[in-house]
């Protein structure tokens, strides 16, 4: 290469400005009329033809070097408030910034958070990963539960000890070892198990649960809150039926339904014509469950009840494929973006 070229292209290179103006004296002095770089494009005649285009190449080389470093210290300068006294123009409209907002589950979530904080709940947190004990024998579950097979929870290969959590339970367990009654809370998290991942299931979801232990607690009180509850998050006509069911857990245990919002109980595709939509599991705590955890079950009773986060918001927005919620699809996600709270 051109001795000339070389080192001109060493000095360009090593150029930093320190504000516009050092900048705009670049730009003269390499690209201006009689700048350096322009002059090497007027000596292109006077070089023999068999060389002209290499040395062409060369010069177009320092040209685009220059023009780099012109740009991107011109974008830089633009950014900031230069420092020799000039100012940009801040009434300038920025470029455009893309704006996030909340996840659905979130939305959902800290609206369910809303309507028991109105009611004097509280919301505790546990971690993720679980021992057996507050995950499955502090809630009464045999040795010999299915939940307790490697098939459907994941456990540690070298500790079978330790688990991802297959419930947010665990989470009031731990509040129940370390709180005296009354207790009043409610938590939510994610929740882990082995399953096929599908339209309606996934291996990861997240729940919330709710806890009350208090003297006197009855299966009514569990049913009003479960009312005031779903009327608050589904509207004032939902009305609610519980059915039985089986919790180690609780006992008596039951699962709630709601009335079909879309057909209003009249039965649609959505509630496969039955006109009710199954949202959670609920149950008075086994007395077994409050003694382990440290809770004299003669003086005190007390409800829980647990549901799938996935299910309810896609009963509230009506979505139709659970996989939506963890595919991060912006298309998807940024129809909620207007919804900060619900
Ligand atoms: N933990 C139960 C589940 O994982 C839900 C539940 C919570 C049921 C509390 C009853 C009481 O499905």
């Amino acid at each position: 290469m051109n001795e000339n070229i070389k080192s001109l292209y060493q000095e360009i290179e090593s150029f930093s400005p320190e504000n516009k103006s050092d900048l705009e004296k670049f730009k003269i002095h390499y690209l201006g009329k009689k700048g350096k770089v322009t002059m090497l494009f007027g000596e292109m005649r006077n070089i023999p033809a068999e060389s002209r285009k290499d040395f062409g190449q060369e010069v177009n080389r320092l040209k685009n070097k220059a023009q780099e470093i012109i740009d991107s210290y011109t974008e830089k300068f633009e950014n900031e408030i230069s420092t020799d006294g000039e100012y940009n123009d801040l009434t300038r409209p920025t470029s455009y910034a893309h704006i996030g907002g909340l996840h659905p589950l979130t939305i959902v979530t800290q609206k369910i958070y809303d309507i028991f904080k109105k009611i004097g709940f509280t919301v505790s947190e546990g971690p993720e990963i679980e021992d057996d004990w507050h995950n499955f024998s502090a809630l009464n579950f045999p040795e010999e539960h299915p939940a307790r097979d490697m098939q459907d929870t994941f456990f540690i290969k070298t500790n079978p000890d330790i688990a991802l959590r297959t419930h947010t339970s665990s989470i009031q367990v731990r509040v129940m070892e370390s709180q005296e009654p009354p207790i009043r809370t409610i938590c939510a998290g994610r929740v882990f198990r082995n399953e096929t991942i599908t339209a309606r299931a996934h291996c990861i979801f997240h729940q919330v649960e709710g806890l009350f232990i208090d003297k006197d607690v009855s299966f009514a009180d569990l049913k009003q809150t479960l009312l005031y509850f779903a009327q608050e998050l589904f509207g004032e006509q939902t009305k609610i039926r519980l059915r039985p069911s089986y919790f180690p857990f609780t006992e008596p245990s039951a699962e709630m339904d709601i009335s079909c919002d879309i057909c209003n109980g009249k039965g649609c595709n959505l509630c496969k014509y039955t006109g009710w939509v199954e949202i959670l599991g609920c149950g008075m705590v086994d007395p077994q469950v409050l003694e382990l955890c440290g809770i004299d079950s003669k003086i005190y009773s007390g409800y829980a009840f647990g549901m799938g986060i996935e299910r309810m918001t896609q009963q509230i927005f009506k979505t139709k494929d659970i996989r939506m919620f963890f595919e991060n699809d912006i298309r998807f996600l940024s129809q909620f973006n207007s919804l900060n709270s619900l």
